[in-house]
């Protein structure tokens, strides 16, 4: 499925004059548009008039997604401190959870993920704090503002610092170009596609229709070919529960909660897991390589996609 955009409004827009430069500044990178002042009177009701208008604002805490209407949700931000990230860290379940039994955690091995539907980061940063490496990639470039942001402020928190700084790495970009070129390749790759939220009451669900309007669907199908083609060992697809798997590719098996299943494509058999025979891979090398957890090194991406990559990085530098 090839991807398909609501026609969106995104401005950049700040709530201090002493952080116009830098809002400016994202705004040249992000290729937006940039207002002053986002509080100045005249400023909303002419975006509001754009449908699907959204504005990111450089805020003394923060960087946030604001959409604008009367229906919209709160903002949207990454926090890795507080609120809902830090609950499902102190009460999550730990290493019974779902998620954590589909990814394969268990005894001492905490396998080399690649997350490659980032979004705002809280599946990846539940397996980082469960002690897996992770590899992040997310393509939207607002979205992909939004985790750096958190990523980076998360690095002044003490207790939550070690997590994303020794086991969190940021790549902004689509994940097929990182499975092209991870060394060494990951051993289970995690995707979380956009999927339309069915319930039109939680606010989660109405972040994700405001995500949805700005990351759109995308090409699935083809992303699961990719991944089933690099893991060294299995490939996580969350689904909401009751949907159909993705590409209509049958799982190895699954592992169901109330509202989610997780498929996993076994690629190499690591206990008694039959590896999968019923879905097409990509062609190319899928040789294998076992045991190594460490974080990879991300080469490969050249020229243009280098230097961004670079300037994406730059809060993880020391790391790289
Ligand atoms: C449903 S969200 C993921 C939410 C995430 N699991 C979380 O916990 O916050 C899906 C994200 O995947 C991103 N995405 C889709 N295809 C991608 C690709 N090929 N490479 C990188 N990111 C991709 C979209 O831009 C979107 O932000």
């Amino acid at each position: 499925m090839a991807t398909t955009k609501t026609i969106t409004t995104i401005t950049v827009s700040t709530t201090d004059p002493t952080l116009h430069e830098h809002a400016r500044q994202l705004a040249k990178t992000l290729n937006l548009p940039f207002e002053k002042d986002v509080d100045r009177e005249s400023v909303i009701p002419r975006i509001e008039r754009e449908k699907n208008s959204f504005l990111l604002v450089v805020t003394t805490q923060r960087l946030e997604l604001r959409q604008l209407g009367k229906t919209a949700p709160g903002p949207i931000y990454t926090d890795f401190v507080s609120g809902s990230n830090a609950h499902r860290r102190q009460y999550g379940g730990g290493r019974g959870q779902p998620l954590a039994r589909a990814i394969g955690l268990k005894g001492g091995h905490y396998p080399l993920v690649l997350d490659a539907t980032a979004g705002l980061g809280r599946d990846a940063f539940v397996l980082a704090y469960l002690g897996c490496n992770v590899l992040l990639a997310e393509r939207n470039r607002v979205v992909a503002a939004l985790l750096e942001d958190g990523l980076q402020r998360a690095l002044n928190d003490p207790e939550v610092a070690p997590i994303v700084s020794q086991r969190m790495r940021f790549f902004g970009h689509d994940a097929r170009l990182l499975m092209r070129s991870a060394e060494p390749r990951p051993e289970v790759i995690y995707l979380d596609p956009m999927y339309p939220p069915r319930s039109k009451s939680a606010q989660v669900k109405k972040e994700m229709r405001s995500l949805q309007q700005i990351v759109g669907h995308s090409d699935d199908d083809d992303l699961l070919k990719a991944a089933l083609t690099c893991a060294t060992r299995r490939v996580v697809v969350k689904r909401p529960s009751g949907a159909d798997p993705l590409g209509e590719c049958k799982p190895t098996f699954a592992i169901s909660s109330k509202k989610t299943r997780y498929d996993v494509y076994v690629t190499q058999e690591i206990s008694t897991e039959e590896p999968i025979k019923n879905c097409e891979r990509e062609t190319g090398s899928a040789a294998t390589q076992d045991g190594d957890t460490a974080l990879p090194r991300v080469g490969g991406v050249e020229g243009e996609e280098q230097r961004r990559y670079i300037a994406r990085t730059r809060a993880f530098k020391r790391l790289l």
